[in-house]
């Protein structure tokens, strides 16, 4: 297979210049975000521009062809007049001038400035901001914290003088880091964290804004290019030479055209949103929100969510390893993790998304996806005694839109593992749902992110943690926590891994633990008032992780070995650790962090699905029939 860029000399390959695919951004079906011909939309506007830039901006290199693109490396993502800098660099000729940086890559000891100044700082999040610092003044860190801050900031990387991520793995001693030494989106969210939680917000506010430069590059599979919105698994800062003697630095991203099986990075564009939201809550910083080139990112990345497709169902389709779990696991179709980011991102959006002609029924489609993916995760994907027995009895065949089975599901299809698994009480939402096929898999994260989202209902959320502590042996065990449970063995393995030598049994993704993990575990347990659960989980850690060189991952049933392959000093393992212990100690924080229950998106689908008369469709009936 072949990794090439549109803008290389690209003979073969001359028929994906064509404008017309890229034209404008793909529309969803019930949007008419700039939908209007005459209307020159911003969105439109950056599509332009980012065409342009993908055309000029390529730089030739002596060491890798066109692998490089040159992203603007002298912005200054704090001043708010030279956003456009950002989205077009050969604009910026009619603009300011261009900060010329030459021969800068620098990893560890930086010193992280204060979080942004005061402007559009809201005033409930002020209180508890002061009031978390007043809590935490003269508190002193413990010398495993003290460590873990070290080696968090030895993980940052700089862009021009800039911190604007962190590495996956820093392990001085690994002499082939693979793409390890790059800056992952969703490994950067636990350290985003972290930094956040510790009041240094410019490193988040530089990531987030530079990502967004790099949603627009195009890169190509054979001759294919993905869709315009998609964010990069990872980006890479590298020197170039420019003259002889000089260098200068350019950001290189991975959309998954290099990576181990192209997978598709679907949750990158979900975890962006998420965190744009959480700086704006835990920096007071709005107006990094509110600029016109992020509201344009954020609508770039919905859209493409809620493009048309083949879909049936309102939970969103896509190929395997397209997440956290990122090689092939049987995660294809609609996986849990996806459906719990997309519903996360879908609420932030709504929240950050201004109201405007423009935007109105991008927010209006927002709403309705909200309520058909809430009540089709809350009501198909959740098991527990009840459900298994009641799909154990289930009539297959049924032929009719009145069907109790709607999916056809054999009831031998329930694993004999489950039979014996589930307790009497507490229950999960499966890994995944497609016609005639549950993968009944617990996925952590996919189930966390349902509680701190309010995916799940306020009982199936308490129901989740009750069936991790019933089940702490198998899911939290010698480290927390597991990925998925439990792992897939012999032909099984063979069939669904296509015999993957690292997804053995009980290794990596295959139900192996990650400590990264926890602060997730954590914000959970905090939403639901089972703080005595990451209490006990984090001693394990605290014991451990810092003892043996703060691995990637685990392996065993229960979590015993340092994993096969796994790295050390990964950087979420880290950050994880530290984001858990802060959430700990600023429950205000946390709180900023969470999603309560919304009745608005409930009894949208309550009144659609009862088919009853307006009148009828009130919270009330929101209330009684959904929260089960
Ligand atoms: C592995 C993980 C993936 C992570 C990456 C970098 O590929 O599966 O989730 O982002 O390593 O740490």
């Amino acid at each position: 297979m072949t990794t090439i860029f549109k803008f290389k000399n690209m003979k073969p390959c001359s028929r994906i210049l064509s404008p017309s695919k890229n034209a404008g951004v793909p529309l969803p079906k019930s949007s008419n975000f700039s939908s209007n011909p005459n209307h020159f939309s911003a969105s439109r506007f950056r599509t332009i521009l980012g065409r342009t830039q993908k055309r000029n901006s390529a730089l030739s290199s002596t060491w890798g062809q066109s692998r490089i693109f040159s992203s603007s490396c002298c912005f200054n993502p704090s001043k708010r007049a030279r956003t456009h800098l950002a989205v077009a660099p050969h604009l910026r000729n009619f603009s300011a001038p261009v900060e010329k940086c030459d021969r800068i890559y620098l990893k560890g000891g930086i010193n992280v400035k204060p979080p942004p100044g005061d402007e559009g700082v809201e005033e409930g999040g002020e209180n508890v901001r002061k009031n978390e610092c007043s809590r935490l003044a003269g508190k002193e860190e413990t010398d495993v914290e003290k460590e873990a801050w070290r080696l968090l900031r030895n993980a940052i990387v700089t862009y021009c003088g800039s911190p604007v991520g962190t590495v996956a793995a820093n392990d001085p001693n690994d002499k082939t880091p693979l793409n390890y030494d790059q800056v992952f989106i969703r490994d950067f969210v636990p350290s985003a964290f972290a930094f956040l939680l510790k009041g240094e917000g410019e490193i988040v506010k530089n990531f987030l804004l530079h990502t967004l430069q790099l949603q627009s590059w195009e890169k190509t599979v054979d001759c294919y290019s993905p869709g315009q919105g998609l964010m990069p698994a990872s980006f890479k800062v590298r020197s170039v030479a420019v003259d002889d003697d000089k260098f200068e630095e350019v950001l290189d991203p991975d959309f998954g055209e290099s990576a181990i099986g192209r997978v598709a990075p679907v949750d990158s564009g979900l975890w962006w949103i998420i965190l744009l939201r959480a700086y704006g809550k835990l920096t007071g910083d709005y107006s990094l929100q509110e600029r016109v080139d992020v509201q344009t990112g954020i609508k770039l990345v919905i859209n493409l969510c809620l493009s048309d497709g083949f879909d049936m169902f309102p939970s969103l389709l896509v190929t395997d390893g397209s997440c956290m779990i990122d090689r092939r696991m049987g995660i294809h179709g609609h996986p849990l993790e996806i459906q719990s980011l997309f519903y996360s991102a879908l609420r932030c959006s709504r929240e950050m998304l201004e109201v405007e002609e423009g935007s109105k029924n991008l927010v209006k489609a927002i709403n309705n996806r909200l309520s058909a993916l809430s009540f089709h995760i809350r009501e198909y994907y959740w098991v527990d005694l009840k459900k298994i027995n009641e799909i154990y009895r289930y009539k297959t065949e049924e032929y009719s839109t009145e069907a109790i089975n709607k999916f056809n599901i054999y009831p031998d299809q329930i694993p004999h593992w489950l039979m014996h698994w589930i307790p009497e009480t507490g229950g999960y939402l499966i890994g995944n749902l497609q016609p005639a096929h549950m993968d009944f898999r617990f996925f952590t994260l996919g189930n966390l992110w349902s509680i701190i989202s309010s995916l799940g209902t306020p009982k199936q959320n308490e129901a989740v943690l009750n069936l991790i502590e019933a089940k702490w042996d198998d899911l939290i065990g010698q480290m927390p926590l597991k990925v998925c449970y439990p792992a897939v063995e012999s032909e099984e393995w063979r069939i669904i891994t296509g015999s993957d030598p690292k997804n053995t049994p009980w290794s990596y993704h295959n139900g192996g633990s990650w400590p990264t993990l926890l602060w997730q575990f954590t914000l959970a347990c905090m939403k639901m008032r089972r703080t005595d659960l990451a209490k006990k989980a984090l001693g394990i850690v605290e014991k451990r992780l810092p003892l043996d060189g703060w691995p990637e991952y685990y392996d065993t049933k229960n979590g015993k070995f340092i994993g096969k392959q796994a790295r050390l000093y990964q950087t979420w393992s880290i950050a994880g650790y530290l984001t858990s212990k802060m959430l700990m100690e600023k429950p205000d924080a946390a709180a900023l962090l969470l999603w309560e229950e919304d009745y608005d998106i409930l009894e949208n689908c309550v009144c659609a699905v009862s088919n009853s008369n307006r009148k009828n469709c009130s919270r009330m009936l929101a209330k009684s029939q959904i929260l089960v």
